[in-house]
């Protein structure tokens, strides 16, 4: 059904109609063992879930709802580059089938005219100093239309159908973004992150403009300058002091 001519991605391949969080399936599938690159998709989910232990609102048909199951030979300081890598992978899909211009909202957010369509989701099983799996959740809003985002979300948050006009096709969208997903990852593998940050800045929202950053610690104004290997983001304050951050919150636009 689903046509891959993948090598590895998706050649153990789970499709539901309706599941709690198909990030809960891949964790159950990597205990039983089930192999790299095994993947879950569902038409509905009814406990969707988002960073910071928020809610992914994943209604019927109406996007990408999918889990991966990765087994890297990787430390797991390098984690975070898998989920950067990821928001490449989508936004380069997204860029190469619509005439919508993707960018990539630190750490991962897909936006599209300013507004989030696309998240990421990863979540780490580590032993000692390895990897012992990822479980890395994409959440696309696709066809969704006027009035079906959630309203406590509709100001920041849209669908590709919302800001193209056009409908996507769900399962050609999967089989894009699997093969990309694969020649990305195993270029990654053999030549390192450098192309992947260089990707991820091309991408990068507001990279080299001036925002409003808070941390716990503060708020403040600074010029986004990219990325660093181990997914921190690099800005520049006011006072020429350069900042890596790890958890911030970006601000642009008024104040
Ligand atoms: C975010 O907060 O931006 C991340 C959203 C990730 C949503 C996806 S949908 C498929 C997978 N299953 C889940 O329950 N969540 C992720």
């Amino acid at each position: 059904q689903w046509g891959l001519n993948t090598k590895w991605i998706g050649q153990h391949l789970y499709h539901y109609p309706q599941v709690e969080s198909t990030q809960d399936i891949v964790h159950q599938l990597a205990k039983e063992g089930k192999p790299h690159g095994t993947v879950v998709i569902a038409d509905e989910q009814v406990k969707g879930k988002g960073r910071m232990a928020r809610e992914w609102h994943s209604p019927e048909g109406k996007g990408v709802w999918m889990s991966i199951l990765l087994r890297p030979d990787l430390p797991p300081v390098q984690a975070p580059q898998l989920t950067l890598l990821t928001a490449t992978v989508l936004a380069n899909v997204m860029d190469k089938r619509s005439a919508l211009v993707p960018s990539i909202k630190w750490p991962n957010d897909i936006l599209v005219h300013h507004k989030k369509v696309a998240g990421i989701l990863t979540e780490m099983q580590a032993e000692q100093d390895r990897i012992q799996y990822v479980v890395l959740g994409i959440g696309i809003n696709v066809n969704q239309e006027d009035g079906e985002i959630p309203s406590m979300i509709a100001h920041k948050a849209s669908s590709l159908k919302m800001e193209s006009g056009e409908k996507w096709d769900i399962q050609e969208f999967v089989q894009s973004i699997l093969s990309t997903f694969e020649k990305t990852y195993d270029s990654f593998i053999e030549e390192g992150f450098q192309e992947i940050k260089q990707e991820w800045e091309r991408y990068g929202y507001k990279i080299g403009e001036k925002v409003t950053i808070s941390t716990m610690r503060r708020d403040f104004k600074a010029t986004l300058l990219g990325i660093e290997a181990d997914g921190a983001l690099l800005a520049k304050d006011e006072q020429g002091e350069m900042e890596k951050l790890y958890s911030a919150e970006i601000h642009w636009g008024e104040g």
